[in-house]
């Protein structure tokens, strides 16, 4: 898409600027401009939580944000989340999934969780998830796998 304003935002702690165009997304701004492919395309209707990220600290679907809007936020994506490395064992170890398209967006969710909350409940973790939709594990295994991780059990 040919652009037509430049934006200017950090993207994992890197000032970075790009060309869009106005009525784009967020999550197409970040994938095809900033070449950041770990924040996945799903329903680009706010629905599947695929394209989860942090903007400027808080939970957010990427494909809600036009890129008219954000310049001069800060955005986090998989790529540039710190200490998720026992999540990503845990998911590995509980097989919290098949496909993997959701995980991305699952991990940014529940590493988000846990930092705000060390010993989730339950009920808690499904909360934080509640956003995200995997069409393959059944959720069982990702619960167990975000529980996992906030036991220190790998
Ligand atoms: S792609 Fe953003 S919620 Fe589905
Ligand atoms: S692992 Fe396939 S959608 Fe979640």
């Amino acid at each position: 898409m040919k652009g037509n304003i430049e934006v200017r935002l950090t993207l994992n702690g890197e000032p970075r600027c790009a060309q869009a165009d106005s009525r784009q997304l967020l999550v197409e701004v970040i994938r095809d401009a900033l070449d950041a492919k770990g924040t996945r395309i799903g329903c680009l209707t706010g629905d599947c939580g695929a394209c989860t990220v942090l903007i400027d600290g808080e939970v957010r679907k990427s494909c809600l944000v036009l890129a008219a809007s954000i310049d001069g936020i800060e955005v986090r994506t998989i790529e540039g989340l710190e200490g998720i490395e026992a999540l990503q064992e845990a998911f590995i170890a509980e097989n919290g999934f098949q496909c993997g398209f959701c995980t991305s967006g699952m991990i940014v969710a529940a590493a988000d969780l846990l930092k705000n909350n060390p010993s989730p409940s339950p009920e808690e973790i499904r909360r934080a998830i509640s956003g995200n939709l995997c069409r393959c594990t059944g959720y069982e295994s990702i619960v167990e796998a975000i529980h996992r991780a906030a036991q220190g059990s790998v």
